[in-house]
Formats: C-alpha cells, sequence, structure tokens
C-alpha cells in the first residue's frame, strides 16, 4: 500500500481543491479523505491482508491526476535513433504523464493491422499507459482510406495523420463518418499545402528577415474552417491539432456555438513563445505550425481559457542533434515537450494569474482523457492509480539534464520556469521521481 500524506488534492472532475491523504492499494485508489479517515483504512486493510504501508509525504505538494498527453511521437517503428516507445515512455513519466497517444507518422506508419498489432504488444511492459492512433489514409498519402474498422478492433484509440494534411475533402468527409461510426477521435494536422511558402517558420516579419517563404495563419484557418463546415453533418469527434493562430481560435469558438463537434489541442510552446523565438534559437525552434506573433499566442490563450481549446497536449516531436544543426530551412520541424509541459504551462498561465492549477490540471489531464473516453484523469476511489505530485512554487532553469527522451531537442534550454513535477506514479508504481 502506498499511502500519501499531507498534500493538498486538486481533482478538476469534482472541482474538488483540499488538503488530503490518499491511500493506494494496487493499481488502484483505496481511499481520498481526512488523515485520520484513510490512516483508518490503511489500518485496516493491514490487519487482513498483512501488507506493509509505504507512505509517501505530499507536503507542500500538489496532488493530480496523472496528465494525459493526446499528441507525442514515440518514432517506433523505423525512427528509434530519435526516440523509442521506453525513452518516450520515460520522459513521459518524467513531465507527470501517465497516458500518452502516439502519433502514427512512424516508418512504416501505423496504417495495417500488424504494425498496430506489434505496438499494442510492447506498450504492456511499459511504465505508464501508451495508446496507439492509426493513420486515417494509408502511407499517409491522402488518397485511400485505411482500414479504419479493422485498426480500430485492433486497438487504434483514434485516428490521424499527424504531420500531413487531408488535402480531398471527400476523402476527409468519409474519414470523419467512420469515425463517428466507430466513435472515435480523428485529430488533424491542419496547413493547406498550395498556401504554404515554407514550413515551421510563421510568414511574417521574422521569415522575411530570414529570407524563408513562410507558413502563413491562413493555412491553417482556412482546414479549420472547412473540416469544421465537412463535420457539421456529421457529428464526429473532430480533434484539432496544434492550434496556432488567432484565426484558427475564432474560427473555433464560432463553429463550437453553432453546435459543431469539435476539440481543440494546444501545444506549450505556442503558449509560452513566439516567433521571435526563432531568431534566437533557429532550427530548435522551427515546428510545424509556426510559432506565431504575439496577437496570435494572446488569443491561444484567452481560447484555453474560456474554453474554446480543450486541452494542453505536447506534440512531443524528438529529432537528433545532426537533424537539428542542420541549417533551418533543411532542419527537420518539431521539439521534445513532455518533461518542460507543466513548468512552461504553469509559468505562463498559472503563475501569471490567466487561470488556477485546478484548471490547468482540466486540460492536461481531464479534458484529453473525456474526449478519448478513458479511465484517467481523475482521482476516484476504485479508480486508477495514475497521479502527480507537484511543487507549484519551485523556480528552476530548464537544463538538458532534464531529459529523459533519446532526443535533446528543445528551445527552452536555459529557460526559467516555476512549477515542478517531483513525482509521478502510474498503476500505483512510482514511475518518475524528481531528487
Ligand atoms: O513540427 C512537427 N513535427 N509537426 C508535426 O506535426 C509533426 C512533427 C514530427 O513528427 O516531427
Ligand atoms: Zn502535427
Amino acid at each position: 500500500m502506498l499511502l500519501i500524506t499531507n498534500g493538498r488534492v486538486l481533482n478538476p472532475a469534482t472541482r474538488l481543491e483540499a488538503d488530503a491523504n490518499v491511500l493506494i492499494v494496487g493499481n488502484r485508489i483505496e481511499k481520498i479523505g481526512s488523515p485520520a479517515s484513510v490512516g483508518a483504512r490503511a489500518l485496516e486493510l493491514q490487519r487482513v491482508t498483512g501488507e506493509d504501508i509505504e507512505e509517501l509525504s505530499a507536503r507542500g505538494l500538489v496532488v493530480a491526476p496523472g496528465f494525459v498527453d493526446v499528441h507525442v511521437h514515440f518514432r517506433d517503428p523505423g525512427l528509434t535513433y530519435k526516440e523509442d516507445i521506453h525513452t518516450g515512455s520515460a520522459a513521459a513519466a518524467a513531465g507527470g504523464y501517465t497516458t500518452v497517444v502516439c502519433m502514427a507518422n512512424t516508418k512504416p506508419p501505423v496504417d495495417n493491422e500488424a504494425v498496430l498489432t506489434d505496438l499494442r504488444k510492447r506498450a504492456k511492459d511499459l511504465p505508464i499507459h501508451v495508446l496507439n492512433a492509426a493513420n486515417v489514409t494509408t502511407s499517409m498519402s491522402g488518397q485511400k482510406l485505411t482500414d479504419m474498422e479493422k485498426l480500430h478492433a485492433a486497438g487504434a484509440c483514434g485516428f490521424t495523420d499527424d504531420g500531413v494534411p487531408i488535402r480531398d475533402e471527400k476523402l476527409m468527409l468519409q474519414a470523419l463518418q467512420m469515425a463517428k461510426k466507430l466513435d472515435v477521435p480523428i485529430s488533424v494536422h491542419e496547413e493547406d499545402p498550395e498556401l504554404l511558402l515554407s514550413q515551421g517558420v510563421n510568414q511574417g516579419a521574422v521569415s522575411e528577415k530570414l529570407g524563408l517563404g513562410g507558413a502563413p495563419a491562413v493555412s491553417e484557418a482556412v482546414l479549420v474552417a472547412r473540416d469544421c463546415l465537412l463535420n457539421q453533418s456529421v457529428g464526429a469527434k473532430l480533434d484539432i491539432q496544434h492550434i496556432s493562430a488567432k484565426m484558427t481560435v475564432d474560427i473555433l469558438r464560432f463553429m463550437k456555438a453553432e453546435g459543431v463537434e469539435v476539440y481543440g489541442e494546444v501545444t506549450p510552446q505556442h503558449l509560452y513563445a513566439t516567433e521571435e523565438l526563432v531568431l534566437q534559437k533557429g532550427s530548435l525552434a522551427r515546428v510545424n505550425p509556426p510559432l506565431r506573433t504575439e496577437e496570435d499566442r494572446q488569443a491561444l490563450i484567452s481560447g484555453l481559457c474560456d474554453g474554446t481549446i480543450d486541452m494542453i497536449a505536447t506534440d512531443h516531436a524528438p529529432h537528433a542533434k545532426e537533424e537539428k544543426a542542420k541549417p533551418i530551412a533543411d532542419a527537420p520541424s518539431g521539439m521534445i515537450g513532455l518533461e518542460t509541459a507543466f513548468a512552461l504551462c504553469y509559468t505562463v498561465l498559472v503563475k501569471s494569474g490567466r487561470m488556477t492549477l485546478l484548471e490547468l490540471c482540466e486540460k492536461m489531464s481531464y479534458n484529453p482523457a473525456r474526449l478519448y473516453g478513458l479511465d484517467a484523469g481523475e482521482l476516484r476511489e476504485g479508480g486508477p492509480a495514475d497521479l502527480v505530485l507537484l511543487d507549484p512554487k519551485e523556480e528552476w532553469t530548464i537544463t538538458e539534464d532534464c531529459f529523459r527522451s533519446k532526443s535533446k531537442n528543445s528551445p527552452f534550454v536555459g529557460e526559467r520556469v516555476t512549477g515542478r513535477v517531483k513525482c509521478t506514479i502510474c498503476d500505483g508504481k512510482i514511475v518518475g521521481l524528481d531528487n
């Protein structure tokens, strides 16, 4: 048994915020309550089972549901020099995550049952819950739908061609219809290729300075509008990935008011930084869709605060040192994010007074878990013992040492942040410990 004492318990599902102890037996939460009532239950169980009571002090810490990240790239199979499911899981556990959804742009991609079945098998031995989305189209070519029914039956929790947008409206409509039938999210990367002069840097002052064509905000907004309109009559769980532009937030707000079934993700990097970071960090700040302007960033924060954007997802995208060392026009897009997500979000959202820690936890655990219908993202007696212990006061500087990922491609090394993940518990076991 694990007895977590003297913590401040936050549970977004019930809006509970209380000083309480938490007793974990096996992989379940046995009891949450006053020290006396939880202690009595622990002793009673000990008398019956003879099991030891291991105490974990959470004095000065917040105890919250383990984070849920619906957007990670673990590069397995085929690109495991960047990351594999083991290093990816370790990075997730270090960042307070107990459940992640892996994107399907691997090599080969997850467009067939054999690749998916192998991943599902290997996920069983990992310290956290690792789920897999499968592709919408074969070879991510945007030409032909995968056998979504078969992939769903083989364990796909959702569908995505993340990394590449789906250009064909008719195919997109069919994909939405199938996702609706299967009742799973379909997650889309929205950047209209016709409108991109180059990817990874916002089209504007910075792209001009660097002599790059740039990716305009409208390339995102047009596809978001299109897919919301297509979904209006379908009602699938349409998930707009890594929203980066004010225009998109405005469209999403309108579409939600119209009753369209649509959800939004935002990354810590788009909440925290702007295109200016590209001038300081070069290729490390190259990401699709790109970091945009301060006006965009403020709109993302407002959209997250008012519920237009539902959740924070990292888009953890590891790349090797040599790849990111290339000139910006040739380096791959993407940045790692699991280990730094909480601190960046706490600093920019909670410390700044834009939202409470309870609200942040809702966007990092409860809301993403609800979209995928997971038994996760809340603290409930009888529920899974997936928790995170957080120190909201600790100030620290991000260094490469904090990464468990195989890659180190973060533009936030050197950044002074507030809020630290102290301990991650998954299935009742400590899987990440800051010491
Ligand atoms: O910058 C990105 N990198 N955006 C994506 O959507 C994909 C990701 C990757 O796989 O590297
Ligand atoms: Zn993407």
